[in-house]
């Protein structure tokens, strides 16, 4: 019971700091000054999607997950781009788990080329830029893009999560397209955040 109302008051503290995103986002997101620090939690991937496949301009070669004991599991994607763009948007969207999923902290699109010729100080933006340059980065890449086929073999690692994250269960969805809206790549990332240590809950969030 009290718990739940402690869980309650945390969310709406978030919310609150959502409403004001701007010193906060700063410091939650300036993804650089941030991925040096150990992280209290660990994440843990439990499944990769890559959804709305089979695409109609690309080839999903391969999309999966290896999992390891005691290890970081592996996200192995492959696809296959004929064709060469110039314009390609990229929409990002964190979903926290609480009875179904809710968007929470990082929503958002931009068009990547655009982004990778002047990029802009929006602080999301930036975090994104960050973690995707180091999550995949024959992907993040001046433009055009295609004419190739990208295959990364990469993890989910705590330094690409803000400094401090509530546990429970999230969902990362991550969608190329085209100018016509035509999806490239859409992938939906499930990973478990859990405490390192005994206090499993968001209280020090
Ligand atoms: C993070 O660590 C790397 C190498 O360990 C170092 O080159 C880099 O300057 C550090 N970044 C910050 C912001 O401390
Ligand atoms: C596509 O890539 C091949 C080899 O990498 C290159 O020879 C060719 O010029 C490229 N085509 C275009 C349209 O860029
Ligand atoms: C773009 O396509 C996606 C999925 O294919 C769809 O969900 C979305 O509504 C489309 N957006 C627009 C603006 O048409």
């Amino acid at each position: 019971m009290l718990s739940n109302v402690i869980h309650s008051l945390i969310w709406v503290v978030g919310i609150l700091m959502l409403l004001c995103p701007a010193p906060y986002a700063e410091n939650v997101f300036s993804y650089e000054d941030q991925k040096n620090f150990t992280r209290q939690f660990k994440i843990r991937v439990q499944r990769l999607v890559c959804n709305e496949a089979p695409y109609k301009e690309t080839v999903l070669l391969e999309c999966r997950m290896i999992f390891r004991r005691n290890q970081r599991s592996l996200l192995c994607m492959s696809l296959k781009v004929p064709k060469l763009y110039h314009y390609v948007m990229v929409q990002f969207q964190l979903n926290y788990k609480f009875t179904t999923y809710q968007t929470f902290l990082i929503d958002g699109k931009v068009e990547g080329c655009a982004y990778m010729r002047h990029q802009n100080k929006d602080p999301v933006l930036a975090y994104m830029y960050g973690v995707l340059k180091d999550m995949i980065p024959s992907v993040v890449h001046p433009c055009p893009l295609g004419n190739k086929t990208y295959t990364e073999l990469t993890m989910l690692k705590e330094e690409y999560a803000p400094k401090s994250m509530p546990a429970g269960d999230y969902r990362m969805d991550v969608r190329f397209s085209t100018k016509t809206n035509v999806t490239l790549f859409s992938l939906q990332l499930f990973f478990g955040v859990r405490r390192r240590g005994i206090l499993n809950s968001m209280i020090e969030w």
